[in-house]
């Protein structure tokens, strides 16, 4: 067996972009974990990382400390149990649908999730949106919720994987949470220690996404079926894009509504058709559909009430107020509300995703360092998206606000990420306005 790389070693090859075995990876992050690297060269490699990508071994060297850090759970006696995960992507709030969904087809859904990092949001700080929703529950109220309802979301528990909270703030203090390297080891690390069988991953692609191109999110998906290689488990990679927010609505509370409307038969269709590709997908994996007839059994539970009725057990079994799902009114609003006006007549080009992200972190609804807490009221609704006509003097965009100049800000960052073209006439090629 090779002698393993020290910490100053395994740096410099990486820089080098040299290879690194996935066991001198494993040894430096274990090591980093048990106080003997320093937090300067974790934060080194990570930056490394960020700047130049990691081979599959060092991902897999870093899932495997990782996953090592903590226990894991068996959910065998659960039956046909399931998890999914997503990348992270602008307005990405389809977990709250695509869980109850999942869990009306029979699936055993038991999730761990986490807040909001960097531009994007986190299914934890949508759910806190929830008047009494209890993110933390102990790990046997967990396992004894998804037996008794069809599923529990949960932010993670620090028995599991300890090493990826640790490591994840130190990838938000030193701005390094958008590598797709680190993701994949993040997202599978809890994966595969959360012990359920079936496992739904989307992998987000796009300006609002963690992988900026369909090609590096396809690249990305395989490396993640690559990493549960031997784990005996079955793996479905959903790939999304995000090229605009999904949905309408971007901000937790928001996002919770939206979620909630989708639901209820309505709601923006590409939520809606991204929530019911990983719902059933999820329930192939599982075996509680026949294959290729997972998305359509979704969009019947859709259509027939069973997701909307599973989600309002979830909720009500986990503290929450059930009428959530029905009665929006609950949830928090800001209480400024301004408007982005266009300026001219036209239809709208492209949004640029993560500046919309970016806008909404700044009005409060992510974090700007990690300890901050959410302003969980705050947020934008898109009245235009993607070929859809704006008219001068009308509203792209709806923003909740705190106050009025965190609202006005908000919105001249809007009107500048949303590209409107103008059409110069019948037959013209249209011309981007706003570049
Ligand atoms: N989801 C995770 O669990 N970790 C990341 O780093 C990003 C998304």
């Amino acid at each position: 067996m090779a002698i393993p790389l020290s910490p100053l070693e395994l740096l410099e090859r990486t820089w080098r972009g040299e290879y690194v075995d996935a066991d001198s990876v494993r040894r430096f992050v274990r090591s980093w974990l048990s106080d003997g690297a320093p937090d300067s060269q974790m934060a080194a490699w990570c930056a490394i990382a960020q700047a130049r990508g990691l081979d599959r071994e060092s991902t897999q060297g870093l899932m495997a400390a990782l996953i090592g850090s903590g226990e894991r759970l068996d959910l065998a006696s659960l039956g046909a149990t399931g998890d999914l995960h997503s990348t992270g992507g602008v307005g990405d709030n389809a977990s709250l649908v695509a869980v109850p969904l999942a869990a009306a087809l029979g699936v055993r859904v038991a999730k761990m999730s986490r807040r909001g990092l960097g531009h994007w949001g986190g299914t934890i700080d949508k759910l806190e949106a929830i008047p009494g929703y209890r993110t933390t529950l102990e790990l046997g109220e967990f396992i004894g919720q998804v037996q008794r309802v069809g599923c529990a979301v949960i932010a993670h528990n620090p028995r599991l994987v300890p090493g990826d909270g640790r490591l994840t703030s130190l990838r938000e203090a030193t701005g390094t949470v958008a590598n797709r390297d680190l993701i994949a080891a993040s997202v599978m690390s809890k994966a595969l220690a959360g012990g359920a069988t079936a496992l739904a991953l989307e992998v987000t692609w796009g300006d609002g996404a963690a992988c900026g191109t369909l090609e590096q999110a396809q690249r990305t998906a395989e490396l993640m079926q690559w990493l549960a290689v031997g784990w005996e488990r079955e793996v479905r990679t959903i790939v999304t894009a995000i090229r605009e927010p999904l949905g309408r609505m971007i901000g937790n509370a928001l996002e919770v509504r939206e979620a909630s409307d989708v639901l209820r038969g309505g709601g923006p269709a590409d939520l809606r058709r991204v929530a019911a590709r990983i719902a059933g997908e999820l329930a192939e994996a599982a075996g509680v559909v026949a294959a290729g007839e997972g998305v359509t059994r979704a969009e019947v539970a859709l259509a027939d009430g069973s997701g909307l009725a599973m989600a309002e057990r979830w909720v009500e079994a986990q503290g929450g107020n059930p009428a959530v799902w029905s009665t929006p009114a609950v949830l928090a609003i800001a209480p400024v509300g301004v408007p982005a006006l266009a300026d001219r007549d036209g239809v709208v080009e492209s949004i640029d995703a993560r500046a919309i992200g970016e806008s909404v972190r700044r009005l409060g609804a992510g974090r700007l360092h990690p300890s901050q807490q959410v302003d969980h009221a705050v947020g934008i609704e898109l009245m235009a998206k993607v070929g859809e006509t704006v008219t001068s003097g009308a509203p792209i965009a709806m923003i909740h606000a705190r106050d009025a100049s965190l609202g006005d800000n908000c919105a001249t960052e809007i009107l500048a990420a949303v590209h409107v073209g103008v059409r110069a006439g019948a037959g013209d090629a249209a011309t981007t306005a706003r570049d």
